[in-house]
């Protein structure tokens, strides 16, 4: 019987590690590629969704925290910290209790979802709400790594990116080659700058034939890197992607320009609009921030800029679990029956 390793194992020629190292695995990665039927109606193309929620944490910060807690363990780091708009640090946390590290972590006050925020507290990290935004957590977080014995483990280090890029081994790997479109959510930029750097390896090595154009999408209150400028008072419900100067800035810009795709905006309601179609209608459950790549192609197929026939991949980077708030609002209360078939099946409309 074959178990899914962990993405250092599967892809370990890849990836910087030796014999020697510790590895440190939740045995993330080997996500399911699920085909979009709605998606590709709506398109004229063949649209597969690349379910990062199915990671050991609910998203696909898991695949990059391996590596850099892997490292970190390898380099003989007792703690860690991060900055983090809740998924970096629900992952940093789990990694950090399988390397028997401390783990420290800084989120904008009020600003991450229950969901992460529980992760956080259970796998046992320390948290510090910084009264501020994301950016400034991340300052805050570089500093304290300059000048006390705590390693960084945000996107800036390069680890976390040789992890991430695995998300397009895995892609190419089960469609037997790279697919024309690469569709994802943008916040910091590292997801982007991971999966471009894949593709490109992939290619290199002729294990696929081409590489795909690099699709990202910020939310509108959020996107500094559509304005081509920092965004001081960064907003959306999408609170993943709630930054306002992306560190991996100019890797975004070389994807997109390398790759000959395009960084757009979508707003808040095409992000619920798209959020609500993928769990009713595909059956994937994703937190709002991964609806943006998802509502970016809809928009896009709106614009007439998606030539039909062609192969795309869109990434949901996180589980709709970690955030249900924007599940449950809106929606109508259950009503409540006695234990009774006959008024049960009435409400149903069985009867
Ligand atoms: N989707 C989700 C669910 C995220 O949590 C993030 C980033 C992104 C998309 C954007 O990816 O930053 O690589 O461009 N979350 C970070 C965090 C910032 O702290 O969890 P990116």
């Amino acid at each position: 019987t074959h178990q899914w390793r962990g993405i250092i194992e599967e892809y370990r020629d890849r990836l910087p590690v030796t014999d020697t190292t510790p590895v440190v695995t939740l045995r993330e990665g080997g996500t399911p590629l699920v085909p979009a039927r709605l998606l590709s109606e709506r398109t004229g193309c063949e649209v597969h969704l690349k379910v990062e929620g199915a990671n050991p944490t609910g998203s696909f910060k898991d695949r990059g925290m391996t590596m850099a807690i892997t490292k970190a363990k390898e380099e003989g780091a007792q703690a860690v910290i991060c900055a983090s708009t809740g998924n970096t640090s629900a992952s940093a946390a789990a990694y950090a209790v399988r390397a028997g590290m401390v783990c420290a972590v800084l989120v904008p006050q009020g600003k991450i979802a229950l969901g992460k925020m529980g992760q956080a507290l259970v796998y046992g990290s320390k948290i510090l709400q910084v009264d501020g935004n994301f950016d400034d957590c991340l300052n805050l977080a570089r500093s304290l790594s300059e000048n006390y014995p705590v390693a960084l483990v945000n996107s800036v280090n390069p680890y976390r990116i040789e992890g991430q890029k695995t998300g397009s081994f895995e892609i190419v790997d089960a469609l037997g080659d790279a697919p024309d479109i690469h569709v994802l959510p943008v916040g910091n930029a590292g997801n982007i700058t991971a999966y471009w750097k894949g593709y490109k390896e992939y290619a290199a090595d002729k294990v696929s034939s081409r590489t795909p154009r690099m699709w990202g999408f910020q939310a509108s209150g959020s996107a500094p890197i559509v304005r081509g400028e920092v965004v001081k008072d960064p907003s959306t419900i999408a609170t993943a992607i709630r930054i306002g100067n992306p560190a991996s800035w100019q890797h975004a810009l070389a994807a997109r320009e390398e790759s000959g795709g395009f960084i757009d905006e979508v707003t808040d309601r095409e992000i619920l609009r798209a959020y609500k179609l993928l769990a009713s209608q595909e059956g994937v459950f994703v937190e709002p921030a991964s609806a943006a790549s998802v509502a970016g192609l809809l928009k896009a197929a709106e614009q007439g800029k998606v030539d039909p026939g062609q192969k795309i991949v869109c990434t949901v980077t996180g589980n709709g679990l970690k955030d249900p708030d924007w599940a449950v609002a809106g929606a109508p209360q259950p009503v409540t029956v006695p234990v009774d078939a006959a008024a049960a099946a009435e409400r149903l409309g069985l009867a």
